[in-house]
């Protein structure tokens, strides 16, 4: 690991002239809170430490991150923005014109990021021209994950249509056995969602409707066919889905007590943190449908005094985008690395089917930004979209009233 922080001359120059300088440090606020999240985040904690920095840990427990979103507003708004935030999509642009991120490119441009990374990650991380961001990974989100043992015994195969998954749940039910493994939040509705609308409606009707909130794409028939397999997957969750964590969920396929979740890939930092092995304990497919669903972790640095902030921030940004950070977070993440020149020889077989779709489908056109979390859309139009979602599955709304609110609620939004 080089040791430069900021520059290794104006590390110097700072050193020099100001004597209470005490080196780097960061007050980091992320959503990492679960077993498998927590083990990555602690490797990011220790490289710092062990570069000298001084680590200030900051989590905002909620999967998808809204109650962390919602303590960064408070602190930014109080004029005391924490120096790193676990931040991602299109929110970074919309803060960078705000005003209040800090420009990284000194670090990005030392250490050659327009070289390692995919040419759309690094357009996430930039603004007007600018590093505003250091991507950790890139995590998957249409995913479905089974408990291996219970597929065998009732003789069930991964399913590759939706037709087949229904059929399979429909065979758990009659055994007895919840076939759905969901927490029902608004964001855990939304990831169902846009795998369903993927599958169903194929690359191009989610990148008309998702991406492009295309009005025709968002009254389609098609999108009444989404939210009638929406409402089809609502009998196949157990009565107490509401409110639980997306752990939870994925614990109970580890124990047995649910065949499937549809859930991206840090579902596999669960399993992985549980002892289970891919392939054995539990199995991975990408949901049913071409086409591939990208979610990209970040961290973005905002604008703060200090220059062991200072310091602290230009040292995060260079250890996250390393080599063997990308390596060893993304073993316990379930993601894969951003950087291009990380050896997937250590990776899982879920891993390595993700890359190589991955590559495949960025090749075919249908590598698409996941809009559940974050990477397609500005927060008050995915937000919009994820109401009408989330009304729909804990209500007997019919799927046509439900594409005409989403349509409506889109046009609002805008
Ligand atoms: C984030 C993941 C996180 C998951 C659950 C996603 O939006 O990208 O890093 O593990 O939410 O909180």
């Amino acid at each position: 690991m080089k040791s430069y922080v900021l520059s290794a001359a104006s590390a110097v120059a700072i050193i020099a002239s100001n004597a209470a300088y005490a080196g780097p440090e960061a007050e980091v606020l992320h959503y990492w809170t679960s077993g498998g999240e927590a083990r990555s985040v602690a490797v990011l904690q220790e490289e710092f430490a062990a570069n000298g920095g001084t680590w200030t840990d900051m989590p905002v427990a909620g999967g998808g991150g809204d109650a962390a979103m919602t303590a960064l507003r408070a602190r930014v708004l109080s004029g005391n923005a924490p120096t790193a935030v676990q931040l991602k999509g299109p929110a970074i642009q919309e803060w960078y014109a705000e005003g209040v991120l800090a420009d990284i490119s000194a670090v990005a441009e030392a250490e050659g990021w327009a070289d390692l990374l995919p040419a759309s990650i690094a357009a996430h991380m930039q603004c007007d021209g600018t590093w505003c961001a250091a991507p950790v990974n890139v995590h998957r989100v249409d995913w479905i994950w089974a408990n291996a043992e219970i597929l065998s015994a009732n003789g069930i195969e991964m399913p590759t249509t939706w037709e087949e998954f229904n059929a399979a749940a429909e065979t758990l039910m009659a055994a007895g056995i919840i076939p759905l493994a969901h927490g029902g939040q608004a964001w855990q509705d939304a990831t169902v969602f846009e795998t369903v609308a993927l599958g169903v409606g194929g690359p191009e009707f989610y990148q008309q409707a998702l991406v492009n909130l295309d009005p025709e794409a968002l009254t389609s028939d098609t999108m009444v066919a989404v939210f009638d397999q929406m409402r089809i997957m609502r009998g196949f969750v157990d009565p107490n889905f509401s409110g639980r964590d997306w752990n939870l969920a994925t614990a109970m396929v580890m124990n047995g007590e649910a065949a499937f979740q549809i859930m991206g890939d840090w579902a596999k930092g669960e399993f992985i943190a549980g002892g289970q092995e891919p392939g054995v304990d539990f199995l991975c497919a990408s949901t049913p449908g071409d086409g591939y669903l990208y979610n990209v972790d970040s961290f973005a640095m905002f604008a703060v005094e200090g220059e062991d902030k200072q310091a602290g921030q230009a040292l995060l940004a260079e250890l996250v985008m390393g080599q063997n950070f990308q390596e060893v977070f993304n073993l316990n993440k379930g993601s894969i690395p951003a950087r291009t020149d990380v050896s997937l020889d250590a990776f899982d077989s879920c891993a390595q089917t993700s890359a190589a779709d991955m590559a495949s489908t960025s090749e075919a056109g249908t590598l698409l930004p996941s809009y559940a979390h974050g990477m397609a859309l500005f927060g008050a139009q995915s937000g919009a979209i994820t109401d009408v979602v989330t009304a729909h599955f804990n209500s007997d709304m019919t799927s046509q009233d439900a594409v005409q609110m989403l349509a409506d609620a889109v046009a609002n939004s805008m």
